[in-house]
């Protein structure tokens, strides 16, 4: 046991007898086990007990005995816990959103399984028993209640559902986390069993329907370890000419549609997705002519915190703080403030179909490549490489009062078109897409019949450099193929053929 003030922090006195090291508390994980661990965007995820769980499966591996387990998360977590384990050979299945790169390569090269799914679907698939037992729940916690309750940690993900489903628990208590996060989260995970559900009672962003803790069973706790070790804290790009670009063409459109009557000056709630294009977005709208935002998103990060802190954005609503070290320094010095401001829920919630589409959130997600029809590619390159995953994109996409996709309009420094004939995997159909966005331009796909998309996607979102080719693929389309949607397949492929040929198949 370390000197961390444990009084402090594990304030229940029967559970401070079960302060134990994280070696010790490995020992309860065995091969063929499925996991339960904390932790969404490289935010709340277990910091010790993975690595000593990684030494005890490279320590089998060494003696020649199989030890794998079963990781299931809120989304992606960080070096100290995916990267340990995926190092370490010990990640058999996979599940949801995950980006460590060592584990994409043996995602990729077939040695590991990954199940990409929904994000909202999570605690439910896990409830009901269709990733099997789950054995082991290890969860991240900023603190304990003197009656056991639980200060969640800066992600909630599908934690609240590992506590709830697992055997044995394990309680990693972080005194790195502030303590003041303690009324941040708002647990609601009483959303019942079909057909006997009822209305999920969220209808503002800001409202709060449950709990400011998660709690569990506590004759399962089996273990508590303390640690003291800061969050992955990614750092971003900053917004580069395209991003902002991007950002500008949004903004316009949503002065446009207010305009039109069709959102309030304030408008939608706002969800932005992962990665440096949706971060930039947040950026431009801090100069935009909006005022009282709200935000209704997944991840909370740097962009739509500093919305939060210049007042833009009055509140938002999270599963999970995804934020630069700089950013974070922010967070902690202004927490008490924030904390009003600021809600972070169970991913089922923050991601929930239902609330999505009764707030008429505006979506706006990142993605690999988008086809002239409008159907995007978020997940895999070259239709077989899976990248990260499909997060919770499908969730608000499918949901949204607006869907916006965006990217650059080429990658690889112009080797590779992000608009193609046909995309080489598809997470996301045309009927989910509304509007493309790329540095050259923004389509707007609603109300527009399969042709006509395609003239104002190339038209409007294609690099010039590919814009003749694409033109001269829908117009052979067209004479050779016709029909609804005009392709020529075995020429669709050729493109994606083209890349390889370039001889540039990096997979970060
Ligand atoms: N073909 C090949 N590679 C491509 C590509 C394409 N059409 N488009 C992008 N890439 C590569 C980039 O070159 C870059 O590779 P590098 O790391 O080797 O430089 C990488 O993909 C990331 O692209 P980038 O342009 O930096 O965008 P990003 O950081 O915004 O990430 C996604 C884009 C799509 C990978 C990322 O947003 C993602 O994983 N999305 C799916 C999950 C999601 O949408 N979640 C949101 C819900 S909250």
């Amino acid at each position: 046991m370390n000197s961390i003030n444990h009084e402090e922090r594990v304030r229940h006195e029967g559970l401070r007898e079960k302060i134990m090291s994280a070696e010790q508390a490995a020992e309860f994980i065995h091969n063929d086990m499925n996991v339960g661990m904390s932790g969404f965007t490289g935010a709340g995820y277990p910091k010790a007990i993975p690595a000593a769980l990684a030494k005890r499966m490279e320590a089998a591996h060494a003696r020649g005995e199989a030890f794998q387990i079963g990781l299931f998360t809120g989304a992606s977590t960080a070096a100290e816990c995916d990267g340990v384990l995926a190092k370490a050979k010990g990640i058999k299945m996979r599940s949801p959103y995950q980006s460590d790169p060592d584990f994409r390569k043996q995602v990729n090269a077939g040695e590991a399984h990954y199940f990409d799914m929904h994000l909202s679907h999570v605690a439910q698939q896990s409830t009901f028993g269709f990733y099997g037992d789950m054995h082991v729940a290890v969860v991240e916690v900023a603190g304990i209640l003197p009656d056991g309750r639980l200060i969640p940690s800066t992600s909630i993900g599908t934690s609240n559902a590992w506590l709830h489903n697992a055997d044995k628990i394990i309680l990693e208590v972080n005194s790195r986390q502030s303590l003041l996060l303690e009324g941040m989260h708002d647990i609601y995970d009483d959303i019942g069993v079909p057909p006997n559900r009822t209305p999920i009672p969220l209808i503002t962003p800001g409202g709060r329907i449950g709990s400011p803790y998660m709690t569990c069973d506590l004759s399962k706790v089996v273990g508590i370890v303390l640690t003291d070790s800061p969050d992955r804290n990614s750092k971003f790009a900053d917004p580069d000419e395209k991003s902002n670009k991007i950002a500008d063409l949004i903004i316009d459109f949503f002065g446009h549609e207010v305009k039109k009557g069709r959102m309030p000056a304030n408008l939608l709630p706002i969800q932005s997705g992962v990665g440096n294009v949706a971060n930039a977005v947040l950026a431009g709208l801090q100069n935009s002519p909006f005022e009282n935002l709200t935000g209704f998103t997944e991840v909370m990060q740097d962009g739509m915190l500093d919305l939060i802190m210049s007042g833009k954005m009055t509140m938002a609503s999270a599963t999970a703080m995804s934020l630069s070290p700089e950013a974070l320094d922010r967070f902690n010095a202004n927490i008490e403030t924030l904390r009003k401001r600021i809600i972070l829920r169970p991913q089922e919630i923050s991601n929930h179909p239902e609330v999505s589409r009764r707030l008429g959130v505006l979506a706006i997600n990142a993605m690999i490549e988008c086809d002239i029809y409008g159907n995007v590619n978020s997940t895999h390159v070259m239709g077989t490489n899976m990248m990260n995953g499909l997060g919770g994109s499908g969730d608000f996409a499918r949901n949204a009062f607006t869907s916006f996709f965006v990217t650059p309009s080429v990658a690889k420094e112009g080797a590779i078109s992000c608009i193609m004939p046909m995309v080489s995997h598809v997470d996301h159909t045309e009927h989910d897409v509304m509007v493309i966005v790329s540095e050259q331009g923004l389509a707007d796909l609603r109300g527009l019949a399969p042709r006509q998309r395609a003239k104002v996607i190339i038209e409007k979102c294609a690099h010039p450099d590919y814009r003749p080719m694409l033109q001269d693929y829908y117009d052979r389309s067209v004479k050779t193929a016709g029909m609804h949607t005009p392709h020529m397949l075995d020429e669709a492929l050729s493109w994606h053929q083209r890349y390889v040929e370039t001889g540039d198949m990096r997979i970060a």
